[in-house]
């Protein structure tokens, strides 16, 4: 599903303030510091919590070996002027469906400054742009309102309410599920282009970076 572009670890995207880059090992301290607080961990499917040291580094790899193999786009979320701090990740992840499916998470202290917005959008971007996809599929927990936030500020709608397994928290938990579908994703583009404030602060560029540095 992923084109030739995202499958070198020069790929990045930028942002106004982020850099979305490729993860890699030296970001195994950030990962177990951000991602295993249980306030971000409690939210997602996949983290566990406590995260096991001897987990980070095959997860790192994992990312780096689906990104490769276009089976999957997970990035590092970073400060645009730190692009080696690691402050979250973001992905986007094939489904039987056909269409992808998106998750991210910050770490505790950068929350509220709306990085997760400015980077899903970015990523929402690169999609319909570099993929012929006709929607993008994420889902929260009912108790997420955050994150509910995220994908409405981005365009996404509800579509409904559904039992999820989430392995990392052992069970079947309420969640919603949104879609984005293409043709309201180019209204957004275009009414932004004439005014109607979409991501007013967000101006993201595809771009490969050289020979550099290295998420979900
Ligand atoms: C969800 C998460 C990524 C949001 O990151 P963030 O950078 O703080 O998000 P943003 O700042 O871009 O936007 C958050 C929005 O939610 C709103 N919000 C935050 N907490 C809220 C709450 N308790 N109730 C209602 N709205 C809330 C904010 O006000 C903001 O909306 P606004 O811009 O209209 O004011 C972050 O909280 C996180 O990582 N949580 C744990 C992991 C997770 O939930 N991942 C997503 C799994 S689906």
């Amino acid at each position: 599903m992923f084109p030739e572009l995202t499958r070198d670890d020069v790929f990045r995207l930028e942002t106004r303030r982020l850099w979305l880059r490729w993860t890699r090992m030296a970001d195994a301290s950030a990962i177990l510091r951000l991602a295993g607080e249980k306030a971000v961990a409690e939210m997602t499917a996949a983290i566990p919590h406590p995260y096991p040291v001897e987990a980070v580094e095959p997860f790192i790899f994992a990312m780096r070996k689906g990104n490769a193999l276009g089976e999957h786009l997970v990035l590092a979320i970073t400060p645009r002027a730190k692009p080696n701090e690691l402050i979250g990740m973001i992905g986007a992840h094939k489904q039987a469906t056909g269409i992808p499916f998106i998750g991210y998470w910050l770490g505790t202290p950068h929350w509220g400054k709306g990085f997760a917005t400015e980077a899903v959008q970015a990523l929402i971007d690169t999609l319909f742009t570099l993929v012929d996809v006709p929607a993008i599929d994420a889902d929260t927990r009912v108790i997420n309102p955050a994150s509910r936030r995220v994908l409405e500020k981005s365009g996404f709608r509800q579509e409904g309410s559904f039992l999820k397994s989430l392995p990392a928290r052992g069970g079947l938990f309420p969640c919603e599920q949104f879609r984005l579908d293409r043709s309201t994703w180019s209204a957004l583009k275009s009414w932004g282009s004439s005014g109607w404030a979409h991501a007013p602060d967000f101006a993201p560029e595809v771009e490969a970076a050289s020979g550099e540095p290295c998420p979900a």
